[in-house]
């Protein structure tokens, strides 16, 4: 049984999402066993409360450099003994320290299809925004391992969302949530859990 850490900064929907699906035994060879925020009273704690889901809470204003915020997130994630790293709406840049430690084992989910509208400064409504401003016609979500370079990870799925001409950026962050986002995170979860992602040449595949 795989110990999926699961990392969170706000509403946690996506956290959702993988209790949900963990719930309806979709994710029969993993478990999420512990939720760490970067934000105190984030609503995604309450969400692991309400499910029995032992929390952390680290905060990054907590630490005095990022170099001692780092250390403090790799021994949390040691402590936890994570097999698989989830980045669901996680708002901080990791460290390559732990992105090392932990070669695609960490899977972070992005709310475009990368490579539009991805990378640094590109983060929760913003990137909603930016794509109505282009006035592209299809966006979604992509869900991809972290590597050091931000969103430059293997992609591993990804599930494209109609935009609509009367879109605000908040409807369309809704509508890929719940069209692609909310699906396709608890999908590459299992696939995880069941050791069917390989990486090879900087690619990831989905092994039947
Ligand atoms: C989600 O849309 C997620 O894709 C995005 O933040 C939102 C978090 O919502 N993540 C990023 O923009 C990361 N670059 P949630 O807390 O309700 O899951």
């Amino acid at each position: 049984m795989k110990k999926i850490v699961v990392l969170v900064s706000g509403g946690g929907t996506n956290l959702q999402a993988l209790i949900d699906a963990q719930h309806r035994g979709e994710i029969p060879n993993g478990e999420i066993t512990c939720v760490i925020s970067s934000k105190e009273g984030a609503y995604a704690l309450e969400r692991a409360s309400k499910a029995g889901i032992a929390s952390r809470v680290l905060a990054r204003k907590s630490y005095d450099s990022a170099a001692a915020y780092t250390d403090a997130l790799l021994s949390a994630l040691q402590e936890e003994q994570a097999d698989l790293i989830v980045l669901a709406g996680f708002m901080t840049i990791l460290d390559e320290k732990i992105i090392r430690c932990y070669e695609n084992r960490i899977v972070n989910v992005h709310p475009s299809l990368i490579p539009a509208f991805c990378g640094e400064g590109f983060y929760g409504l913003r990137v909603h925004e930016y794509a109505l401003e282009r006035g592209v016609k299809v966006s979604g979500a992509t869900v991809h391992f972290v590597n050091e370079i931000a969103d430059g990870g293997p992609i591993i799925m990804q599930q494209p969302v109609a935009v609509e001409r009367t879109d605000t950026p908040e409807i369309l962050q809704k509508r890929i949530m719940e069209q692609a986002e909310w699906k396709i995170l608890p999908k590459v979860v299992q696939l995880f859990c069941d050791d069917r992602i390989e990486v090879a040449d900087g690619k990831a595949y989905i092994l039947d």
